[in-house]
């Protein structure tokens, strides 16, 4: 599925050595302004080939009118999971009018290949210990659709949706009501869509965008992700949709600690977003309610079939969704601002999949185990192992116990003290009940020994 665009870069490459540097940027400087579908290309292409031994560039399908959900990969080992290393991953421009995310992802790819060639220590420490997949647009016609506007003024809706006119987050299969389903009549609390490949492949309510994002979900370990929104100025985290189905309530997910330290990890920086001062967008918006410049989602306004929920119910993956800006298409001159805003908050926010309890379940004769399930007492919620046996558990400071099981396998517990950051190395090497069956075996047969020889039978 992660298909190499060759064609993609056949063609871009051309054009930019006819053309020369893409949209009147030096080599190394951020270009503040929108980028068109085809310019988004070659500005990511330029990235790569900038710095080409860190980045790889590949797409996880097409929008309804055939245009590529791009993405830029950016690690030391391009194209591979790499064994213990996490994955990290920003989707921008999901709501195709709201434009200020898809930006600063491009930015962001700019601003850490500069870094990273310039030598920062602290960004070639995270490039190499992480896997970032940045995709700023997930909704390329819906962008098109709304940058096509004339005038400076946009519409408050044009180009939301995608061109089937499909709200993308709201497009995402509903698994808040199975589990709140399942938090009555028991049931799972994760990887709701578990061995469904087949019922989301044939499933035509989901509009292609979607699918695509789906699939890439369901196949990359992904650990930490965040959703670029605009419209406000937020970190908000899950739930989204709300129990009771009322428009406004709190929805705590059994993680509710950990994401409300994600959020802030986000907004902290963000002198704008956690600035209690801040006036509302609008006249009448609720952003008073804000603290600290998060929100839960079901609190602030309910949203069913959305992506941020999606991602926790049904993978490893944490989520949040973040508003970036009052205005969905501001004026181009503003996008410098919205940089200097939020550099420091993405970076950040990209550090924290370095937190919590991470390390690897294996069998006693070093094997990994896949698909072991990593659980936290007093967290309805479990992960799993990764190929490897690699797992990766975001935690909030504190105790935990925290055990690994397997089919076949005894469960191990362990007493588990986890800082602030960064993540704490927790291996677990499981016995086979296979083993410990001959194990006792052997144990009878050496006293059935013992007592023949007292007894001298
Ligand atoms: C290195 O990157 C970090 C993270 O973005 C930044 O805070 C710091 O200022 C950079 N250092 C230099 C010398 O530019
Ligand atoms: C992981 O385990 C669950 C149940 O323990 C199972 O339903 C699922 O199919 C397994 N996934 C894979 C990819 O093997
Ligand atoms: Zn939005």
């Amino acid at each position: 599925m992660n298909r190499f665009v060759s064609l993609v870069f056949l063609w871009t490459l051309a054009v930019l050595s006819a053309t020369g540097p893409v949209s009147g940027a030096e080599e190394g400087e951020i270009s503040f302004e929108y980028h068109r579908y085809e310019e988004l290309r070659k500005a990511l292409v330029s990235v790569w080939l900038q710095c080409p031994s860190i980045t790889r560039i590949y797409t996880v399908g097409e929008s309804f009118e055939g245009r590529e959900l791009l993405v830029l990969e950016m690690s030391d080992n391009p194209g591979t999971h790499e064994a213990g290393e996490p994955e990290f991953k920003y989707i921008g421009n999901m709501h195709g009018n709201e434009a200020v995310g898809r930006e600063l992802i491009v930015y962001l790819a700019q601003y850490l290949c500069n870094q990273y060639q310039q030598g920062n220590e602290s960004i070639i420490d995270l490039i190499h210990t992480t896997r970032i997949h940045l995709m700023p647009s997930m909704n390329p016609d819906g962008f098109e659709k709304a940058a096509s506007q004339s005038g400076e003024m946009k519409d408050w809706f044009v180009g939301r949706s995608n061109a089937q006119g499909v709200d993308l987050n709201r497009n995402f299969p509903d698994l808040d009501r199975i589990v709140y389903g399942n938090e009555k009549e028991g049931g799972a609390n994760n990887h709701l869509l578990n061995n469904m490949k087949k019922a989301v492949d044939e499933n035509t309510k989901l509009a292609p965008e979607t699918k695509a994002v789906i699939r890439w979900i369901m196949e990359i370990p992904f650990v930490l992700s965040a959703n670029l929104h605009g419209g406000d100025v937020v970190a908000n985290y899950p739930y989204d949709e709300t129990r009771s189905g009322s428009t406004h309530e709190y929805s705590a997910s059994p993680d509710d600690l950990t994401f409300k330290s994600l959020a802030k990890s986000y907004s902290q920086f963000n002198p704008v977003m956690s600035d209690p001062q801040r006036a509302p967008c609008r006249k009448n918006d609720d952003d008073t309610s804000f603290t600290d410049g998060i929100t839960n989602g079901g609190a602030w306004y309910s949203v069913p079939g959305g992506m941020q929920d999606f991602n926790y119910l049904s993978s490893n993956c944490f989520e949040i969704t973040l508003e970036l800006s009052c205005d969905k298409f501001p004026a181009e001159e503003t996008l410098k601002t919205y940089w200097e805003e939020n550099r420091n908050s993405l970076v950040n926010y990209i550090e924290q999949v370095h937190r919590g309890v991470k390390g690897f379940v294996r069998d006693l004769q070093g094997g990994a185990i896949f698909n072991a399930s990593i659980s936290v007492e007093g967290i309805d919620h479990d992960i799993t192992t990764a190929k490897d046996g690699d797992y990766w558990r975001l935690l909030a400071a504190g105790n935990y116990k925290v055990s690994a099981s397997a089919p076949g396998y005894l469960t191990v517990i362990k007493k588990v003290a986890v800082p602030y950051s960064p993540a704490i190395r927790v291996d677990f090497e499981l016995e086979s009940l296979v083993e410990r069956k001959e194990e006792e075996k052997e144990e009878l047969m050496d006293w059935w020994k013992m007592m023949s020889e007292t007894l001298n039978f």
